[in-house]
């Protein structure tokens, strides 16, 4: 499946840019610090009998952005790992961050950034990388990946459903009468192209993931109906139990 990129967030740090109008979105972020904590948690296996973290691990934050936010996630992650080994009396791990984005996204100023976490965090290593390319396609090496984030992003489709484009009938018809009547019909293509995507989404990051790896994942959604659930069952041998 391919993403064609038409659209990107406003890049470099001006009065319209991104990284100034993210805040609605970073209040989104610092609601899943006790998630992403909660998560660090389960991958010290401290259910069981150790609550050691590995000795190296591989965060990735899928749809990351420009601006502050880029860091956001995995910043309240590392975070989480050394205040975790302090409890426990462990040396922190060396830590890999990787953040993905489409390759037209601002990833000049996601640099930046990656340079000041590195430097803030030098003994042990922080390492940063950058995957560019659609979070519906691999990115990854198999196995790799202890911990993904990715918040307000996984609302944006890899391509409007092909039902609608074939026929040309967009998303919001300016004719009321015309829109009301094809309502049903948009949201149910919208709805189905979105299962489609999110089920690519969770293959491959099941694939990408260590066995017992977690996803902290948040997106923009509507309720449709009283059955609609937070809670997700993955294919079946996936690494992960929850998202
Ligand atoms: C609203 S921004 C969210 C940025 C940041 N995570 C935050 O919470 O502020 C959505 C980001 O998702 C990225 N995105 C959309 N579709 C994507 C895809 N298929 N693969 C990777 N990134 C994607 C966009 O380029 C955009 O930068």
């Amino acid at each position: 499946m391919t993403s064609k990129q038409v659209v990107y967030m406003n890049q470099g740090q001006g009065k319209t840019s991104y990284a100034r109008n993210s805040g609605i979105q970073n209040a989104e972020q610092k609601r899943l610090k006790p998630m992403i904590e909660a998560a660090i948690a389960d991958l010290s296996g401290s259910t069981s009998t150790s609550a050691l973290l590995p000795t190296k691990m591989v965060v990735a934050d899928l749809g990351c952005s420009s601006g502050p936010n880029a860091v956001a996630l995995v910043s309240i992650a590392i975070d989480a790992i050394h205040i975790h080994c302090l409890q426990f009396l462990q040396p922190p791990p060396e830590v890999c961050v990787l953040l993905n984005d489409l390759p037209d996204n601002d990833f000049n100023t996601v640099v930046k950034s990656l340079v000041t976490l590195h430097q803030s965090n030098n003994e042990p290593i922080v390492a940063t990388g950058i995957v560019p390319g659609s979070f519906y396609e691999r990115l990854f090496t198999s196995g790799s990946l202890h911990l993904v984030c990715s918040s307000n992003s996984l609302h944006w489709l890899s391509k409007a459903p092909e039902d609608l484009t074939r026929n040309q009938i967009p998303a919001y018809d300016i004719d009321e009468h015309t829109r009301l009547e094809r309502h049903p019909m948009v949201i149910e293509a919208y709805a189905q192209q979105f299962r489609k995507d999110f089920r690519s989404f969770l293959k491959f990051r099941a694939k990408e993931l260590i066995p017992g790896g977690r996803m902290v994942v948040s997106l923009v959604g509507d309720f449709l109906s009283k059955e609609a659930t937070c809670a997700i069952e993955l294919p079946k041998k996936t690494p992960s139990e929850t998202i």
